[in-house]
């Protein structure tokens, strides 16, 4: 556990606006993380190694890409337990992302809806902040997850993620394509069969240059959403395995409000995410199992809110298990308690 409980500082957080909330909690983590103070928040991080994707994690538990959209505070989170981090989105050029209010909390129902649309401080900002993390050389495992600017046609996304790969590769244990975000216009069509194929082999003939370049082979995985039928997972990993893609994270946030439509703010547009998720990301985790067999690295993540939601990803073919608003409502204990209950399986 840490020395302050997060007992103490949720009603504190919760009584103030999410945004608000978000970024007061990641200005104080990235200005105490280096300094001794950290050891308020600090915790052991459980020793499980696991090999997955050719990458050794020192636990199956990570932090998922969206909370620390720019790479600021990676040591300040990698000192919570988590055996492995992903940053970003990021997109190629800075971009302020939707109109403010953009985040909601549904208490009742453990959830939270966000439409922020990739607000980030663009590639050179995020690269220069992951280039400073001690993170990787303490063993924790970093992602870098890339998306495109709002700005940029639909047509020509091809190219925001390749120059995002191109800038990121370097530095990144693996990349995430990120393809499922609900909150920036027509990005979950490049799921489909046809702009699925062809950004995969455009990302993957870049992957070969860049691995003869840096002499490094970085994984890439491919992020989706949750609202997919049974017919489009199986497209998709058809796709992921034409394209030689290393892994899969499913999934996203969702534009289902079946299960909260009774909810404050249940009716604000945005992707839902925390417990409502959990079943629908299960369905596609092990659909996605049965499609691609045994041996395909899928990483697990939605409505993970205690250690037995973690031996469930894992029961519905995850090998590794993300988190993001388990650990808004749950706090850090929830890392160390996952973790411990995945060592060993
Ligand atoms: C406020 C917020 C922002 C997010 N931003 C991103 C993002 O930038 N990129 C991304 O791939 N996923 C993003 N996500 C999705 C999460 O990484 C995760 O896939 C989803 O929330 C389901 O997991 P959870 O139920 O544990 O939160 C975001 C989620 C939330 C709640």
């Amino acid at each position: 556990m840490a020395l302050i409980p997060y007992a103490l500082t949720r009603p504190f957080l919760f009584g103030l606006d999410p945004e608000q909330a978000h970024d007061l909690t990641l200005g104080a983590l990235a200005r105490i993380q280096h300094t001794p103070l950290i050891c308020g928040v600090a915790q052991t991080r459980v020793i499980d190694p696991v090999t997955v994707a050719g990458l050794t994690f020192p636990n199956r538990i990570g932090l998922a890409a969206g909370l620390d959209k720019n790479g600021r505070c990676i040591d300040g989170l990698g000192a919570m337990g988590f055996g492995f981090i992903e940053v970003g989105t990021v997109t190629p050029k800075a971009q302020p992302g939707n109109p403010k209010p953009r985040m909601f909390r549904l208490v009742e129902a453990q959830a939270l809806i966000n439409r922020l649309g990739f607000n980030n401080g663009g590639l050179d900002a995020f690269v220069a902040n992951v280039q400073r993390a001690r993170f990787r050389r303490n063993g924790g495992i970093l992602g870098l997850n890339i998306g495109k600017n709002a700005a940029t046609p639909i047509e020509r996304a091809v190219d925001d993620y390749l120059l995002c790969l191109d800038g990121v590769y370097p530095h990144a244990d693996y990349v995430t394509v990120n393809i499922s975000s609900p909150n920036t216009q027509n990005l979950r069509s490049l799921q489909s069969d046809e702009a699925l194929d062809a950004l995969l082999g455009a990302v993957q003939a870049r992957k070969a240059d860049l691995a003869e370049r840096h002499g490094r082979n970085v994984p890439i995985f491919v992020k989706i959403a949750p609202d997919l039928d049974e017919s489009q997972v199986t497209v998709i990993a058809a796709t992921l395995q034409k394209n030689a893609i290393d892994g899969v994270i499913a999934t996203n946030t969702t534009v289902a409000r079946d299960t909260v439509k009774h909810l404050p703010h249940a009716q604000e547009v945005g992707g839902l995410s925390g417990a409502p998720v959990f079943e629908a990301s299960n369905r596609v985790i092990a659909q996605l199992r049965s499609s691609l067999g045994a041996a395909f690295p899928i990483i697990g993540v939605g409505g993970v809110m205690s250690a037995a939601d973690a031996l469930a990803k894992r029961a519905a073919g995850a090998d590794l298990v993300q988190i993001y608003t388990g650990f808004i409502y749950q706090g850090p204990d929830l890392v160390s308690q996952a973790a411990r209950a995945l060592a060993g399986r």
